[in-house]
């Protein structure tokens, strides 16, 4: 574990960077609450990286963060940043936070972010702890990450109303959802919607076997279907598996939604609000504490420390039992 002497630390800075994610201001709330209740004064970098960069720091109170735990988004405001990939404006992050007198950073981020804290703690002696943010859940070291519980619940929602289109007009309706190039949103709604096929990127989809399994489908009188495909299952999305089974499934109108960012915003859900809170506190104890450069998340209801370039590059398996359970409640 690496480890940091933090009794000097007496001002952090807390950051969000990357996708935005329902829960990342509980989670500000909550580190800037708990460091202000040890002593440590606040500053909120405007803007992840970028803000970091041109040192765009807000001071941030108890008071600052009243009346979000309950909002999505970020009140920091995010970025996906391609400047922070050089060495160069690494450097002048760095000058900004000693100018501030900046001693650590809270980063909610997701892998991105944690590969952009790995080579910035690499090379400068200001400790970052990481705390696990985005609806795609594809974050090593954590099961859930903040906003995944709330992207479910948004598109879980969609596709039940879905469900009341594709039963009154007999169709057989392509649901895409986001994911990035991992399958936890799609294999987790689909078997909560009761989907009748679920396409995801850790698994060869094959069209001849969905056209197999909508055919059994409609031979036990199936009268609509609804398959939701993770936005990283084919090439060409949902729109182009939709044009392969419908040269050749013919029982059926069929219609294709993208859910696209709607999954990204809305009110964060009480799983995320909670997790949020859990892992802001528990951060900034554990930097306290003197661990540094670690992501903080959860598994099996424990705290777990990863390493930055382990949270950003390792692979979050898809829960086995889950697939068998889809698998076996699909037939
Ligand atoms: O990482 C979150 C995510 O919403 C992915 O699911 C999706 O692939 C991507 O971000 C979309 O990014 P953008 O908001 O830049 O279009």
């Amino acid at each position: 574990m690496n480890r940091h002497k933090s009794a000097g630390i007496k001002t952090i800075a807390v950051m969000t960077s990357g996708g935005d994610a329902p829960g990342m201001n509980a989670a500000i709330r909550s580190a800037v609450r708990t460091a202000i209740n040890h002593g440590i004064r606040v500053f909120g970098v405007q803007g992840g990286y970028e803000g970091l960069i041109e040192g765009d720091f807000v001071p941030l109170d108890a008071e600052a963060v009243s009346n979000i735990i309950h909002k999505g988004g970020t009140i920091l405001e995010t970025a996906r940043t391609e400047r922070f990939k050089e060495s160069r404006w690494r450097g002048k992050a760095y000058d900004e936070l000693r100018h501030m007198e900046i001693d650590a950073v809270v980063l909610i981020g997701g892998n991105g972010s944690f590969a952009g804290a790995d080579a910035f703690t690499r090379e400068f002696p200001v400790p970052f702890i990481g705390i696990p943010k985005t609806i795609d859940n594809d974050i090593y070291g954590t099961d859930m990450a903040i906003g995944f519980d709330t992207a479910i619940n948004t598109a879980l929602e969609a596709i039940d109303k879905i469900r009341d289109t594709a039963n009154s007009h007999h169709r057989l309706f392509f649901v895409e959802v986001m994911g990035n190039d991992l399958g936890f949103i799609a294999l987790h709604t689909g078997i909560a919607a009761g989907a009748e096929a679920i396409l995801l990127p850790e698994l060869k989809n094959n069209t001849a076997q969905l056209i197999q399994t909508l055919e059994k489908g409609w031979v036990r009188k199936k009268r609509s279907m609804i398959v939701v495909v993770a936005e990283g299952a084919v090439e060409g999305g949902a729109a182009e598996v939709a044009r392969q089974v419908g040269e050749r499934f013919k029982h059926f109108e069929i219609r294709v939604t993208n859910l696209g960012h709607v999954q990204r915003g809305g009110n964060p859900s009480c799983a995320d609000r909670l997790l949020a809170s859990l892992l802001g506190n528990e951060a900034i104890k554990s930097l306290l504490k003197g661990s540094v450069n670690v992501v903080i998340g959860q598994q099996a209801g424990g705290f777990t420390k990863t390493s930055f370039p382990k949270a950003a590059g390792g692979k979050h398996e898809l829960d086995r039992h889950l697939l068998l359970v889809a698998n076996e409640l699909m037939r």
